[in-house]
């Protein structure tokens, strides 16, 4: 018996665990934040070695904290944002910010992608539409808009791959987030040769893949004296942070769905067969396990919308919290919780980063509809929750059609925390919703298949019936189901009412930046 290091590597932070194999709990966790830069709207980029530095800082301290022998750890596992673009030189230097997931600026080179390789063409390959936020789609960014750079790459690599070659000095990468780059041949679990040719991105660029479960390499000496790990310490393949937090879910079978509000929104189903959905609305990837897919549906601004209502109108919960050492998001629950199911006519649209499910556009924009001077703050919040909500039941009902089984929800990611969000979650599905006993999601999932790696356990559904149990489950409130499935159609009619507008705003921007 041992310990299992999980380390996801996400928008906000990096956060660190250590599962005990032996107890199945957490042993210790730590996490460390750093910036995300916004310099123009709709851009998103992130510093790769701020993800390195968190990363060293929550391995010495979660092994400080655990108070164990280095050689307990059994194996590593790596998660983190999906999508992001991290290029490095030939002597391994980063070449320029990370572009990250949620950047938004690449809608022209989605048109080249799309017109050089043909739409059918490239969802069979691919499994997925060409989408601004796509790896590939911003290597030709890239190309296009900073072509002395272009000139120097020499691998391209995502968030979490990148801590991989800083932990083992190896370039690799494993089939859920490889999904995510539009460079994988998704039915084959391989990168493709054609796709690659074709966007005229060598092939050598790209970094081994690997299946999640698979070694992909073992922590240097260097590290080991960094970081207090041992040496020789494996690091298994790992995962994109939501196939990752799929696993940390137990979602290893037909029928379990998740629905995660992290920074990203996501409605989660896990397949046997690859499953597209012909109009691109959600996607479909790689799952963390050998012959398996999942299909996702994902709204950019969930978590993301709660969080920017704190950061700019939010200073009265921050200095609050601050005096009832409490968290301000606990404050805003409570406000949100005094004000009614459907807020009186508020709805909130989560468009703050453009939109994917359902309606794959980057020009849409966060909105507040329906304000009365019989609104107060309290309606504000909790229509953010609902709003939320709404659009991911845009993505539920979606992956409904497609006649994906859907028999058990789980609630997962940071507003999963909030038993308000839950109880609207499920109010507005018409669904029960249950949680599990250890709520740690990717860094969780990702400790797990370093256990199925190391051969702890035989495979991934033995990892998660081993260490996961289902902690409660809530159950829709029959006096407000009927009240937002009113609502829901309002704000479902409100996207298409103001896509022009939102065309309207985009064209203005991008004359104004000239
Ligand atoms: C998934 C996605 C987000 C990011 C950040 O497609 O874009 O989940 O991985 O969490």
């Amino acid at each position: 018996m041992g310990y299992l290091l999980g380390i996801d590597i996400g928008t906000s932070a990096t956060k660190t665990i250590l599962f005990d194999t032996e107890t199945k709990k957490i042993k210790a966790s730590a996490s460390s934040e750093y910036p995300l830069y916004q310099p123009y709207i709709g851009w998103a980029e992130q510093d790769p070695d701020d993800w390195w530095r968190a990363t060293v800082s929550s391995i010495q301290e979660v092994l400080k904290k655990g108070l164990i022998h280095p050689q307990d750890v059994l194996g590593i596992g790596l998660s983190g944002q999906m999508h992001g673009m991290v290029l490095l030189d030939k002597d391994g230097n980063v070449l320029r910010p990370a572009i990250i997931w949620c950047d938004q600026r690449t809608e022209e080179e989605c048109k080249d992608i799309t017109s050089i390789i043909g739409r059918e063409k490239l969802i069979s390959i691919t499994a997925n539409p060409a989408l601004t936020n796509f790896t590939a789609t911003k290597i030709l960014w890239v190309k296009r808009h900073q072509p002395e750079i272009f000139e120097r790459i020499h691998k391209v690599l995502l968030p979490k791959d990148f801590i991989r070659f800083k932990l083992t000095g190896e370039f690799a990468s494993e089939v859920s987030d490889a999904s995510g780059t539009q460079l994988l041949d998704v039915p084959n679990r391989t990168w493709s040769r054609y796709v690659l040719d074709k966007l005229d991105i060598p092939f050598d660029w790209m970094p081994k893949v690997y299946e999640s479960h698979e070694v992909s390499g073992c922590v240097t000496e260097k590290v080991a004296n960094l970081t207090g790990l041992n040496v020789g310490t494996p690091v298994v393949g790992g995962a994109g942070d939501q196939a990752a937090g799929a696993v940390g879910n137990g979602i290893v079978e037909s029928g379990m769905v998740s629905s995660t509000i992290g920074t990203s929104g996501v409605v989660f189903a896990y397949t046997d067969k690859v499953s597209i959905d012909p109009k691109g609305r959600v996607h479909t990837f790689c799952h963390a396990m050998p012959d398996t897919w999942h299909v996702m549906g994902v709204t950019q601004g969930a978590g993301l919308s709660l969080q920017w209502f704190r950061n700019n109108f939010g200073s009265l919960e921050k200095e609050l919290a601050t005096f009832l050492k409490k968290d301000p998001y606990e404050l805003m629950t409570e406000e949100a919780q005094k004000a009614d199911a459907g807020c009186n006519g508020l709805i909130y649209l989560p468009y703050l980063m453009g939109e994917r499910t359902p309606h794959l556009d980057p020009s849409a924009k966060g909105v507040f509809f329906g304000i009365s001077a019989k609104h107060t703050r309290n309606d504000m919040i909790r229509s953010i929750m609902e709003g939320v909500a709404y659009s991911l039941r845009d993505c539920l009902e979606i992956i409904q059609d497609m006649g994906t089984e859907v028999d058990i929800i789980r609630a997962s990611g940071g507003g999963a925390r909030s038993s308000l969000w839950r109880q609207i979650q499920s109010d507005i599905f018409n669904r029960p919703l249950s949680t599990i006993d250890i709520g740690e999601g990717p860094a969780l999932g990702v400790a797990l298949l370093a256990g199925v790696g190391t051969g702890v356990y035989k495979d991934v559904p033995e990892a998660c019936k081993a260490a996961i149990n289902t902690k409660d489950t809530i159950y829709p409130i029959e006096y407000n189901t009927p009240i937002y499935d009113r609502y829901y159609e309002v704000y479902r009619s409100l996207y298409f009412a103001l896509k022009d507008n939102y065309r309207a705003i985009a064209d203005i921007e991008k004359d104004l930046k000239k």
